[in-house]
């Protein structure tokens, strides 16, 4: 298959996701397999904010994908805090016309996130904030700019939920770094979980010394098997 030029990150020679069924991929691995639904509905009475923390922003799918799936599942009144990072930030434009591919499916959503990059300085290193209003609730978007190390240690609270969405470990060994998901596995609360697409056995095996006993689940989008950890 011909991969579209802009979906390729020169500087790992990787592409940002799966040009096939990359909302619905997104929607397995990180969400499904982490029942993000049930999680977030527990908290609703008690009005918790559900905190997720993601390696990679890239072009800004999971969080397109996260809008769909949320608006889908009918939920009102979520409070959601989305923290990131991205080292090598995208433009809004080349963004915007990555995500547009999936305009018959988030349609508005893809704008308001953009808009909301756009209001932010990327050439500015740490942490930027952005509050986005949806059907469903907030979603309140920190993107560290910067290295993933840093973004994490400079993290106050610990997450519920990871999305390890990094390139893959052969292209980019940094983001998988065993110093890296020690610290994710610090922030992360007991019970808590993450997710990611590679089985690479030097992920799983500082997956497991950062504290996550794993589980394989079935593929999708031409992946055998994914990963998820729940954090002892
Ligand atoms: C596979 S892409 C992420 C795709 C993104 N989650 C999406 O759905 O659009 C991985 C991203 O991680 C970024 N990255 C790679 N190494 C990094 C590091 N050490 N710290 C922060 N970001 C990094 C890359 O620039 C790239 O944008």
């Amino acid at each position: 298959m011909l991969i579209p030029s802009n979906l390729v990150n020169e500087k790992f020679d990787d592409r940002y996701f799966d040009v096939v069924n990359a909302l619905d991929e997104a929607q397995q691995i990180y969400f499904k397999n982490n029942n993000l639904i049930e999680r977030i509905t527990m908290g609703i009475e008690s009005k918790t904010t559900f905190v997720i923390g993601e390696t990679g922003f890239g072009a800004g799918r999971l969080v397109i994908s996260l809008m769909e799936f949320m608006e889908k599942s009918g939920l009102k009144n979520i409070s959601i805090e989305y923290n990131s990072v991205e080292l090598y930030p995208l433009s809004p434009e080349r963004m915007l016309n990555i995500l547009d591919g999936f305009r018959d499916r988030v349609g508005e959503g893809i704008d308001t996130l953009v808009e909301a990059y756009r209001s932010i300085d990327i050439t500015v290193a740490g942490w930027h904030s952005m509050k986005i209003q949806q059907s469903f609730g907030t979603l309140e978007l920190n993107l560290w700019i910067g290295e993933a190390l840093e973004m994490v240690e400079a993290l106050e609270k610990s997450c519920d939920v990871w999305f390890l969405d990094g390139h893959s470990p052969k292209k980019n060994p940094s983001i998988w770094r065993p110093e890296l998901l020690m610290e994710i596995g610090k922030k992360t609360k007991t019970g808590g979980t993450c997710s990611t697409f590679t089985v690479a056995g030097a992920v799983k095996s500082a997956l497991m010394e950062a504290g996550f006993t794993l589980k394989k689940f079935p593929g999708c989008g031409g992946k055998k098997q994914v990963l998820q950890g729940v954090k002892c």
